[in-house]
Formats: C-alpha cells, structure tokens, sequence
C-alpha cells in the first residue's frame, strides 16, 4: 500500500473515516505496525519512558530522537511518520526549532514533526517550521514538556474556561500552519468540540471517541509498559506476560540442562570429519 499523505488525511477527516495512530521507538515494532495498517506513526518523546528508561520526557534530546526515527522509518518505509521535538528543541528560537526539525526530515526521512504548546511563543515556531516546507503537527491539552504549569500528568480543559481556552488554542495553531493537531487528556465533550471548530485533521489521545483518529502508546496497549497505565488506555494484549514468562522458562531449561538439545539446536558436522577431528 502506498504510503498515506496529508490529502489522504484530510479526506479521511471529511468523511468521518478514523486515522489509526500509535507509537514506536524501534525497527521490530514499526515494522509490526505497519504490516498491521497502522495509519501514522509518531516517534514519541515518551520513548525517554518507553525505551531509555528515564521518568519523564525532559532528558530526551535530538540525537535520541534521530537515532530512533531513523530506527522506526527503516522498519516502516511505507507508513507516515511523525517525529517528536524534544524538550528545548524548539523552545529557544525560531532559528532553533526550524534547525532540528529539519535534523528529523534530513538525517531521518520524517514525514511531519510534532511539537506542544499552543501559546504565542508556539504558534510563531510552528509557522516558521512550517515556512521552511516543514508539516507541523501541533499538541495542546495534557503537555508533559509543560508539566510543572499545567499541575502535573492530569486531565486538562475540564472547566468551561480552561476548554474553551483549548479551542482557542487549537484555532490559532491551525492559523499558523499546523496540517493536524493531537488533543490529550480532555473530556470527550472539549475533544469533540475541537474537532468540530477545526478544519484539520484531530487526533486524539485520552480525548474521547469524537476525534478525526486515535493515538496511543504502543507499549500501554500491548501491556509492555507497568510503571504507570492512564485511565484512557485500553490493554489489547499481555505482551510483558508473554516476554517474561518466555525468558523464565529460558533460564530454567539453560539451568536444568534442557537447552539446548543438541539434535535440533545445533550446527551439524559429517561424521567422516567429525570422525577424523576427534582421532
Ligand atoms: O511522546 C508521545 O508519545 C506523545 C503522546 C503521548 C501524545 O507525545
Ligand atoms: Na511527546
């Protein structure tokens, strides 16, 4: 199937046809999802939680973020993908962001780069990337890069003002050049009034079932990742189950002599030479 563009998008918008969104870090994991249809893939900054292990998204940087979308991009050569701009990639300047946004398309053959916020320092970045042929996909509601001003990891937008200042913010990131947005951790009722003010595609993690699409990450929907599961998150496998359970019974069949067997997990030698090594 030919990779999807952002007229594939916006027509799957208008016609109320779901965009099916889900995170990867690496090669094996991209590659699953794209034999499996996913539609977009973004290459989150979580991969600070996922795959390095850190709390939180801060320590991630731009060459973390290259390595892995160059990872992900090898896996799934055929699916649209997005990058994640790390903590103060784009923050600084306008100069800056366009810079490492343009890392992500030149050293890793993104398709489109994500970035969070939707105040006026955001919008001016998110114009400037886009000016440099740059697709932007903007990310308001439930930042983690803004966790200390909005209170923590918690559910954003639930007063009448805080949701209509989501709405706003989402207008003013499509004025500014944004082809989608990605909505997080809102009630159903902002998450469907921000698709219903937009005229691009919104996507929607934790953000109800009214969104043009869906995101989630991999490693919660397939029970990878214990640390900490969001109320949002439905478990479609017990892939950290099956993964343990198959490295315990490794090591006891290595400790009790039960692996290898050496008439089926061995290279083999005829036996004129073995015959011949072992005079
Ligand atoms: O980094 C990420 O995976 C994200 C989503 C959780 C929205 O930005
Ligand atoms: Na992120």
């Amino acid at each position: 199937m030919a990779k999807k563009t952002i007229n594939d998008f916006s027509f799957m918008a208008a016609k109320g046809e779901k965009i099916v969104y889900l995170t990867a870090y690496d090669y094996l994991t991209a590659k699953m999802q794209e034999k499996a249809g996913i539609d977009m893939i973004l290459v989150g900054d979580s991969l600070g939680m996922v795959s390095l292990g850190y709390d939180t998204t801060f320590p991630v940087t731009m060459d973390d973020m290259v390595r892995h979308c160059q990872a992900v991009r090898r896996g799934a050569p055929q699916t649209f993908i997005v990058g994640d701009m790390p903590y103060m990639s784009y923050q600084k300047s306008d100069e800056d962001a366009i810079a490492n946004a343009g890392r992500l398309v030149k050293e890793a053959a993104v398709d489109a780069i994500k970035l969070e916020g939707g105040g006026e320092m955001i919008s001016r970045r998110v114009r400037a990337i886009q000016q440099a042929g740059i697709l932007v996909m903007g990310h308001i509601g439930l930042t983690p890069q803004f966790m200390g001003q909005i209170g923590g990891y918690k559910a954003q937008g639930r007063s009448a003002a805080a949701a209509m200042k989501l709405v706003d913010q989402a207008k003013v990131l499509e004025a500014a050049g944004a082809f989608s947005i990605l909505v997080e951790g809102v009630p159903p009722v902002v998450g469907k009034a921000i698709t219903e003010a937009a005229g691009i595609p919104i996507l929607g993690i934790g953000a109800g079932s009214y969104t043009h699409g869906q995101l989630l990450i991999y490693a919660d929907m397939v029970g990878m990742y214990d640390n900490f599961t969001p109320k949002f998150v439905k478990k479609y496998a017990g892939v950290g189950e099956v993964l343990t359970n198959a490295f315990r019974e490794y090591a006891a069949e290595v400790r009790q002599g039960q692996f290898p067997v050496d008439t089926e997990h061995a290279y083999k030698m005829s036996e004129e030479e073995t015959k011949e090594f072992l005079v």
